[in-house]
């Protein structure tokens, strides 16, 4: 990936000092950013069936049929229901509440921006704003060309360096125009 300043890329860049301590989301070295591959509902009723018997498996089932398929689309619904016993509407419920389970195939990267207070405070709004207009979507969305999905965060835990935000995991600081449109042509380009 091309350099674009970051401030704190996992392991190599950021000084651990640098990121915010108190923050309850910790960024994990070694990370990564799930994949999106072809809904399989063959695979999908493997995953299923092997964490139903957990305690409060709905989510544990749909971490994991995040994990596998970088989504989750609305045919797992049933699936999720019927497996665990609970209504479709329970499943949806639990789908909808939580940002993280996306409902579509995502593009080829994923930006995620910071939109909690201390990168309120540094101008990711109007950063957000503009980003948008350009790529002409909204949030949760993917470019047309299928290149770069953009999604909200609620705080990274890299306050110190905000505005903060993901680019398929690897965390990015101190954002601005110039490495925002760095982040666009790297993932038109790839
Ligand atoms: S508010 Fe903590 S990283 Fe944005």
């Amino acid at each position: 990936m091309a350099d674009f300043s970051i401030v704190a890329r996992k392991g190599s860049i950021a000084p651990e000092a640098e990121l915010d301590q108190s923050s309850p989301i910790r960024i994990l070295p070694g990370e990564k950013m799930s994949k999106s591959v072809r809904w399989d509902e063959t695979r999908a009723s493997e995953i299923i069936g092997a964490h139903a018997s957990l305690d409060g498996a709905a989510l544990p089932v749909l971490h994991a049929l995040r994990e596998e398929f970088g989504f989750i689309p609305d045919d797992a619904i049933p699936l999720v229901a019927s497996a665990l016993n609970l209504s479709r509407a329970e499943v949806h419920g639990v789908l909808t509440f939580y940002h993280d389970f996306r409902r579509a195939p995502p593009g080829r990267h994923i930006l995620k921006l910071c939109r909690a207070e201390a990168c309120q405070a540094m101008n990711a709004p109007i950063l957000s704003r503009d980003l948008l207009a350009k790529l002409g979507i909204d949030w949760g969305e993917t470019t047309p060309d299928g290149a770069l999905t953009v999604e909200g965060a609620y705080c990274l835990g890299l306050c110190m360096c905000s505005p903060s935000g993901l680019y398929d995991g690897e965390p990015i600081g101190r954002l601005d125009a110039a490495k925002l449109e760095a982040l666009i042509q790297e993932a038109r380009r790839s």
